[in-house]
């Protein structure tokens, strides 16, 4: 018989295969906002675990995940509905960050059944092998120009760093916090993340971090508007298919572009959907709790 309970911290670590590989870190260091997590046993197994959080004030489902032998029983309901009555009592909405693959409409269906709505679209998202993408004509669809200097992130000297970051913060130059490079320093890949420069200049990048054992996610990646057209970015996502090729760690990696960026995203969706495993769109759901 299935039981459903609200967990301690300590008790949430028996649920930690259940979530995002993400989110497991951070289960075993002191909560660093407060959460609320839930789990349910059948058989003194785990096999369903949500986490609730409150970043910020505000209140987000962060995880909610129902074993595949257990869906379609009213499991994931009862889940949501625990942490829904722990947090939506003493917030205004909720939100939850939700890729939607269009071969896997479910647990959008489901979030739909239970009263949140769809809000923004922020980005596609396309899986790919590695295999895949080595059959996709990457050098007929755009080129590096003569003097363009590829190289490993971690190399581009002090110099062109400097000037992109006073442009940024100047606002000479403005950025989307999705594609500023900087933020996302740190825990890359240093074997795959590159950067391109022209004249001196940083002026095109792709940061990659590992995501789990199989899948290197190609975080941010962005050239700067003037050169989008010329289609700058293909070398670049060349350059880290053949990187990560070498490094030869993870078989397939996930690429995201923002929908404010329309060029990629529609390349995205033209180009690259016919040999993605799968294609998705990222989207903020979000449920009114002052109704
Ligand atoms: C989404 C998820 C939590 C649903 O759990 P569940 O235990 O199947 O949910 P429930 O049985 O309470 O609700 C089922 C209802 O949700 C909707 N639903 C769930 N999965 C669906 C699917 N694959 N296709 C269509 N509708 C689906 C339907 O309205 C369904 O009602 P029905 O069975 O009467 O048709 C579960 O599928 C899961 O863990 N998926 C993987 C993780 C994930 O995507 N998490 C995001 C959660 S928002």
């Amino acid at each position: 018989m299935v039981s459903i309970r609200p967990l301690s911290q300590a008790e949430a670590q028996a649920y930690a295969p259940l979530t995002f590989p993400a989110y497991r870190a951070a289960l075993a260091r002191p909560a660093e906002r407060p959460a609320v997590y839930v789990g349910a046993m059948d058989e003194g197994e785990p096999v369903a675990f949500a986490i609730g959080g409150a970043p910020d004030g505000g209140f987000e489902l962060v995880s909610l995940y129902v074993s595949p032998l257990h869906r379609r029983h009213g499991l994931g309901g009862a889940m949501l509905a625990a942490i829904e009555n722990a947090l939506g009592p003493t917030h205004r909405y909720g939100a939850h960050f939700l890729t939607v693959r269009e071969d896997q409409p479910g647990p959008a269906l489901f979030l739909v059944r239970h009263g949140w709505r769809q809000g923004a679209v922020r980005q596609v998202v396309c899986r790919m092998s590695i295999e895949a993408a080595h059959r996709i004509p990457w050098r007929g669809l755009g080129r590096a120009r003569t003097g363009d200097t590829m190289l490993a992130w971690d190399d581009v000297p002090a110099g062109p760093r400097d000037r992109l970051k006073a442009a940024l913060e100047s606002g000479a130059l403005a950025l989307h916090d999705t594609v500023e490079p900087f933020q996302y320093e740190g825990t890359h890949d240093r074997a795959t993340s590159v950067a391109l420069l022209r004249g001196g200049d940083l002026v095109g990048w792709v940061i990659t971090h590992p995501l789990d054992a199989d899948t290197l996610r190609w975080t941010c990646s962005y050239v700067l508007p003037g050169l989008q057209t010329a289609g700058r970015v293909i070398p670049l996502w060349w350059s880290v298919v053949e990187r990560q090729t070498a490094a030869a760690r993870h078989a397939g990696f996930i690429w995201t572009v923002p929908m404010d960026l329309p060029r990629m995203a529609a390349f995205a969706r033209e180009r690259l959907r016919p040999h993605a495993d799968w294609l998705g769109y990222a989207c903020t759901f979000v449920k009114d709790f002052t109704r």
